[in-house]
């Protein structure tokens, strides 16, 4: 089969996310970990930690709903045990790559829309919109407008993500939507809140091992990587060394030391399990 290219370095970091946690440590999804009472915080324990996460999304989801949208399905993982539990789902992924690990995982049982959420066009109705770990891309108006316009009246959306708090200065960290700014946004929406729960305490863990795995394996194979071409091919280094020195520098400042802790996590981000119901429109 031809090798499809994925594009944009976003999607480029999820296949690579992965590749590596599936085949190392036999993960099946591309969220955070819930770090439940008792789980040691262990690179060995994060599968269990997204099992766990996955656990608490799904003890969160109405009564009655039977068809469930999954938007920015990951791996798929997350749909193929909705399908075990009996809903209807679809999944919206715009990667090339996730999208082959999705059709493996959920078959023929489910439709696979392969664009953006911006981009979604469908005649289907859901009474159930997920956004697992997926909002933080998705332009906000756009992600609320399509919502109510895709779900039954009277259907849900739940939403769990990080979010930048409101009135931090910004942190190092980045990503996630601004809390007040959906607020605001929701507030003339077609939606009410039914359940805000904050589960940063439970998620933040998973930051310091991955923080750990970049400065024990990342960084060391990056720069012996670096060193080897800058030694065989000094002339083309230096040039492409010239030429992406923003970029390099800014995936530098991203990820050097200490940036990336799970106390700094805590003091700009909040991760939020947000269920709304659409009474409106
Ligand atoms: C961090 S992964 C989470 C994947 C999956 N929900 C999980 O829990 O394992 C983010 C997902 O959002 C998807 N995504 C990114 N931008 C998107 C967009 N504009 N519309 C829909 N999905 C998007 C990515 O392809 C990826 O599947």
């Amino acid at each position: 089969m031809k090798h499809k290219r994925e594009s944009g370095s976003r999607e480029v970091g999820l296949k690579i996310g992965w590749i590596c946690g599936e085949y190392f440590l036999k993960l099946k999804h591309l969220h955070y970990g819930y770090w439940t009472e008792g789980l040691q915080v262990d690179i060995s324990n994060l599968g269990r930690a997204q099992e766990e996460y996955v656990k608490f999304l799904l003890s969160h989801i109405p009564k009655g709903v039977k068809a469930v949208l999954d938007v920015g399905c990951g791996a798929g993982r997350v749909a193929q045990k909705l399908l075990s539990e009996g809903y209807a789902v679809d999944c919206v992924s715009p990667s090339v790559f996730l999208t082959e690990q999705t059709r493996k995982s959920v078959g023929d049982k489910s439709e696979i829309f392969e664009c953006r959420y911006e981009e979604l066009e469908t005649e289907k109705r859901y009474d159930l919109i997920i956004f697992v770990e997926s909002f933080q891309y998705i332009d906000l108006p756009t992600a609320l407008a399509n919502t109510s316009r895709f779900l039954n009246a009277g259907g849900h959306m739940l939403v769990c993500d990080i979010f930048k708090k409101s009135g931090q200065e910004k942190g190092r960290q980045s990503g996630g939507h601004d809390l007040d700014k959906l607020s605001k946004l929701v507030e003339t929406s077609a939606f009410s809140l039914v359940e805000d729960i904050d589960i940063t305490e439970q998620t933040a863990p998973t930051i310091d091992l991955l923080n750990d795995a970049l400065e024990k394996v990342g960084k060391p194979v990056a720069e012996s990587i670096t060193d080897f071409l800058a030694d065989r091919y000094p002339t083309v280094f230096k040039l492409l060394s010239w030429k992406y020195q923003d970029e390099l520098e800014k995936i530098n400042k991203k990820y050097s030391g200490g940036s990336r802790t799970g106390e700094q996590f805590k003091q700009f981000k909040s991760y939020r399990l947000l269920l709304y119901k659409k009474t409106r429109g």
